[in-house]
């Protein structure tokens, strides 16, 4: 059957990791592809007893349809954390509830994207970004990521010739590299959007797996007008019940509520009250210590490993939090044979080729450190680094 297509999906890339996944899911395989939070950290009790409040107290109401931006005191309790964690004054009505933050791209892409418009992403940039934002068929700008964040002179040339409607960038444990923005990347970007036409889209999924402690401020406290931050319960509560949320100033919000209403009515409100239930009844902040411990130790682990197995050409980033490590081979090898190689012995690596807009990092690989447990990493390396030592171009 040939059917008739919009221009624009025919246009969109397929979700190279979704297809990855398929291959992986096989348990005998020892995934380091995925980018799932670990399921032994998921607090299946809390959540029970959390829904079993609501549901008995308010079933009725918890079973409706409900407002667009999201319940208030959900709204709060994000405006509050971001008060006591980043120290930035946000008002609830900046906040809107989503079904996921991959939602917030979605949305951000119909209020802000014309056909052709310029938008400015990090290289390697995060794969679900650069999809969503292909849906409105922008011209990506790629700006080259470093060991401290995005090149500010490659930032300067592209803000001040294309004009771009938006930078989206991820300054905390970067997907895919894990890199972490300096604070001085944090205020320079600041500087330079200042004053110009491009939002920033400070998309800010990790910030709560910090596992150093050394909490930066977001990007948005130098750009409070032009700043747009997106936050998750995915990597802190549950990724399945699907809420996220997007903090913005009013009038930007006013926009986003309108195409969310076109899109959904409004989120998932069973899985809000659930969440806001949680988030009132247990202590937040011990869960995600718990979290960031877990993480800290499998992240050491790994880069621990990779430091006495694999040559010394082989280089990876030493991420302060997330769930990624960003390997770089050297020139001449490929990350696509790198994966042939080591699905062969039941090893799953992510090619990085895909998170580059233009092309290229054909010689670069994401490796996951949340989902496998201690042996599977210390197997996993292994088989890496054997893969590495007998390696023939
Ligand atoms: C950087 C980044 N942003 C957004 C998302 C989407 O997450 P969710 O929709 O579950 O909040 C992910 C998922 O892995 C991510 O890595």
């Amino acid at each position: 059957m040939k059917y008739s297509f919009s221009r624009r999906i025919q246009k969109t890339p397929k979700s190279f990791i979704r297809e990855i996944l398929k291959v992986t899911q096989n348990p005998e395989v020892i995934s380091f592809a995925g980018g799932l939070p670990n399921p032994g950290l998921i607090d299946t009790e809390g959540i029970l007893r959390a829904a079993e409040t609501v549901l008995k107290n308010d079933g009725r109401n918890v079973l409706q349809y409900s407002n667009t931006e999201g319940y208030a005191p959900l709204r709060q309790f994000i405006a509050d954390r971001y008060k006591n964690r980043y120290n930035i004054s946000v008002n609830p009505e900046e906040i809107l509830i989503t079904n996921g933050s991959q939602q917030c791209l979605d949305l951000l892409g119909k209020v802000f994207i014309d056909k052709n418009d310029a938008v400015a992403i990090e290289r390697p940039g995060y794969l679900g970004a650069i999809q969503a934002f292909s849906l409105f068929e922008p011209e990506f700008f790629p700006i080259e990521m470093h060991n401290d964040g995005p090149d500010s002179g490659e930032l300067k040339k592209v803000i001040s010739e294309e004009n771009p409607k938006i930078f989206y960038g991820i300054p905390n444990s970067q997907n895919p590299s894990g890199i972490t923005y300096s604070i001085e990347k944090r205020k320079e970007i600041g500087e330079i959007l200042t004053d110009s036409d491009t939002v920033f889209v400070e998309d800010d999924a990790y910030g709560e797996l910090n596992f150093t402690g050394d909490i930066l401020p977001p990007v948005k406290k130098y750009l409070p007008d032009l700043g747009i931050l997106t936050g998750s319960f995915s990597k802190i509560i549950s990724p399945g019940m699907r809420l996220g949320w997007v903090c913005a100033p009013e009038e930007i919000i006013d926009r986003i509520s309108t195409a969310k209403q076109a899109s959904d009515l409004h989120s998932n409100y069973l899985s809000q009250r659930i969440i806001a239930e949680y988030l009132l009844t247990n202590n937040i902040d011990e869960k995600i210590l718990k979290i960031q411990e877990e993480y800290k130790l499998r992240c050491n682990l790994m880069t621990n490993l990779m430091d006495e197995m694999f040559p010394p050409e082989i280089l990876h980033t030493n991420p302060k939090g997330g769930m990624f490590i960003w390997l770089t081979l050297p020139k001449n090898y490929s990350s696509q044979k790198l994966f042939e190689k080591a699905m062969d012995k039941n090893v799953a690596v992510l090619p990085g080729n895909p998170f580059y807009v233009d092309g290229g990092g054909d010689n670069t690989a994401r490796i996951n450190f949340s989902n496998a447990d201690e042996e599977g990493i210390r197997t996993g390396i292994e088989v890496l680094s054997k893969i590495f030592k007998e390696w023939k171009n």
